[in-house]
C-alpha cells in the first residue's frame, strides 16, 4: 500500500454526529447471492420503504458500479476480490458519512465478505443472504445470462463454472422463493427497526 508519506486527518465532524443529525444508526446492508436472485430487487424494495420512513440511504449496484467505478474489472476470481475490495472502502465512506448504505453484489467469497465487515466497527455491518436456488435464478435468468453461460458464451459465470460461498453466519436470511418482494423488504426493515438502526 502506498501510505508512506501520507497522514490520516481526523474529522472535527464525527460520524456520531452526522448519525445523530439523521436520526439513525449508519450501517452497511451488504445483500449476497446468486445472479438473478434477486438482490437488486429486495435491496430497492428496502431503499424505498427506509425513505417513506424518512431514513437517509444509498443504494450502491453490482452492474451499475460495473459501468463507472470498476468499468476496468472482469469476473476473474482475481477482479471480484478487486471489486469487493473497492465497493468495501466506498461503503465505508458512505457509513461514515451517516447514511443506511445498501450494497446488492453477487460477493461470491465469504473471505472477501469478512474482509468488509472488519472494516466497520462492530454491529455495522449486516450480510443478507438473498438465497434462491441456482434452479430458480435459472428459470428467471432476467438478462439471459445463464442461458449464455450454459451455452458457453459467457466463461466464469457464478454456480456454473464459478464458485459461490454459502455465507456461515448471515445476520438475514432471505428466501426470495418462498414470500414475495414486499415480505422480503418487510423482513429486512423489521430487523433494522427491532434492532435500532432506524425508528
Ligand atoms: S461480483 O462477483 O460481486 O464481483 O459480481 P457483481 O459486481 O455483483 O456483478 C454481477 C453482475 O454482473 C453480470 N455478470 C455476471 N455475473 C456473474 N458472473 C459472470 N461471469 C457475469 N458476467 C456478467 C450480471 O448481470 C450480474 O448481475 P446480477 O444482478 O447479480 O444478476
Amino acid at each position: 500500500m502506498q501510505t508512506e508519506n501520507t497522514v490520516w486527518h481526523p474529522h472535527l465532524v464525527t460520524k456520531a454526529d452526522r448519525a445523530r443529525l439523521k436520526k439513525q444508526r449508519p450501517c452497511l446492508l451488504w445483500y449476497t447471492g446468486l445472479s438473478g436472485s434477486g438482490k437488486s430487487t429486495v435491496a430497492n424494495a428496502v431503499d424505498d420503504l427506509l425513505f417513506e420512513r424518512k431514513c437517509h440511504t444509498y443504494l450502491l449496484d453490482g452492474d451499475n458500479v460495473r459501468h463507472g467505478l470498476n468499468g476496468d474489472l472482469g469476473f476473474s476470481d482475481e477482479d471480484r476480490i478487486e471489486n469487493i475490495r473497492r465497493i468495501s472502502q466506498v461503503s465505508k465512506l458512505f457509513v461514515d458519512a451517516g447514511l443506511i448504505v445498501s450494497t446488492a453484489f453477487i460477493s461470491p467469497f465469504q473471505s472477501d465478505r469478512d474482509m468488509a465487515r472488519n472494516l466497520l466497527d462492530d454491529g455495522e455491518f449486516i450480510e443478507i443472504f438473498i438465497d434462491t436456488p441456482i434452479e430458480i435464478c435459472e428459470q428467471r435468468d432476467p438478462k439471459g445470462l445463464y442461458k449464455k453461460a450454459r451455452a458457453g458464451e459467457i466463461q466464469d459465470f457464478t454456480g456454473i463454472d464459478s464458485g459461490y460461498d454459502i455465507p456461515h453466519q448471515p445476520e438475514i436470511h432471505v428466501k426470495t422463493a418462498e414470500q414475495d418482494i414486499r415480505a422480503c423488504a418487510e423482513q429486512i426493515v423489521d430487523y433494522l427497526i427491532t434492532n435500532g438502526y432506524v425508528n
